[in-house]
């Protein structure tokens, strides 16, 4: 294995079997509280999940977030994830791409168009890449090795921090995101892995193009742990265990961007858990709402794991549309029917 190979080997081990996520640093979801409605006047099997987003139809504003590829292990789990997509017409992404551009003989790893010919599936590349040589024809050649619908940026500062040798010159990105996104023929979209985009940085990033953000905050999987428990270095390691818990909670990145953007399609990740927080998201103003970890966890263990767990996000989703009196997504977004808690 390369050693890139290696590195994605051990992040899929350490998030598998290790305490990946934030501590003392919570998505938010638990503030929120919705109102309950005692008398909904809606027929439960009529609820409607279905939606749409960067011009495709989806079952539900679900998304399986960016995760692996490159591995024999990861094509396993791309491929269970990609066939119950298709089945739940869900939206999905594939981690990193770079190993495929590199290595073009991992490219089937991450190639899951043939089992889901029909959903919004994204590309994915790191930013930072665009100061590592990188430029419009690597894009386009993730955007093609997975016949993509768009590619989404990762921006991930403090996980190159603790990652040892990692790539740390993010000087003058956001030039190179505004070229990339006049230049690349399908939507960029931007995204964190963890740590939040705050509403400063979404006004740059919609200003430099990007059609799309996914504020994917903290409060979830922590990629200062994963990279601390990865390195054998002391003080790399003690460097991810100070940082474990940094960042932007997803709620209050979703509701400042929101507030500033109405109409921009926003996309809530970073420790989602269940449908309740994916309702809550829905009500805070998201598009789609995406889940890592519990899909990797899932996928890891078998097929039917993958779609007990998509029922159960269904029924969860469902309950909070009916017990809130909303009968579509779109419903719920409407409705001021989420409270703060003081
Ligand atoms: C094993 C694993 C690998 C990941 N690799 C990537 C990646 O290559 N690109 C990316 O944009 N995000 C990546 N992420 C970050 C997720 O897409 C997501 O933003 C983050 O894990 C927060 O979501 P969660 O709390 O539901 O896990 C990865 C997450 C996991 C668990």
């Amino acid at each position: 294995m390369s050693n890139t190979q290696t590195r994605k080997a051990d992040h899929l081990r350490i998030c598998l079997e290790e305490d990946v996520q934030f501590r003392r640093n919570s998505s938010g979801f638990e503030r929120y509280r919705f109102q309950h409605c005692c008398l909904p006047d809606l027929d439960y099997d009529e609820i409607d999940l279905s939606t749409s987003c960067l011009g495709k139809s989806l079952g539900a504003p679900l998304l399986i977030s960016s995760m692996t590829g490159g591995t024999a292990q990861a094509k396993q789990i791309n491929q269970r994830l990609a066939v119950a997509a298709q089945t739940y017409g869900l939206a999905m992404g594939v981690g990193s791409q770079r190993i495929a551009i590199e290595k073009p003989e991992v490219a089937d790893t991450f190639a899951v168009r043939s089992l889901a010919p029909d959903i919004l599936l994204f590309a994915n590349l790191g930013a930072v890449q665009l100061n590592y040589t990188y430029g419009l024809a690597e894009c386009q050649r993730a955007v093609d090795l997975l016949e993509a619908d768009a590619l989404i940026l990762h921006l991930n500062p403090l996980q190159e921090c603790i990652q040892p040798q990692g790539d740390r010159n993010f000087r003058g990105l956001l030039t190179k995101i505004t070229d990339l996104c006049g230049k690349l023929p399908v939507p960029v979209l931007a995204k964190e892995v963890g740590n939040g985009i705050s509403v400063q940085m979404a006004k740059q990033l919609v200003e430099a193009g990007v059609s799309a953000i996914d504020v994917a905050g903290a409060g979830g999987t922590s990629w200062a742990k994963v990279e601390s428990e990865r390195t054998t270095d002391a003080r790399q390691r003690q460097l991810g265990h100070t940082f474990a818990d940094w960042g932007l909670p997803t709620t209050e990145c979703l509701v400042a961007i929101r507030s500033l953007y109405p109409d921009l399609p926003l996309i809530a990740s970073g420790g989602l858990r269940n449908g309740l927080d994916a309702a809550k998201a829905i009500a805070l103003g998201a598009d789609l709402v995406g889940f890592a970890l519990p899909f990797l966890r899932a996928a890891s263990e078998s097929p039917a794991a993958v779609d007990d767990l998509i029922q159960l996000l269904y029924a969860e989703l469902t309950t909070a549309l009916f017990c809130t009196g909303n009968a579509t997504p779109a419903a719920l977004r409407a409705a001021a029917v989420l409270q703060k808690l003081a």
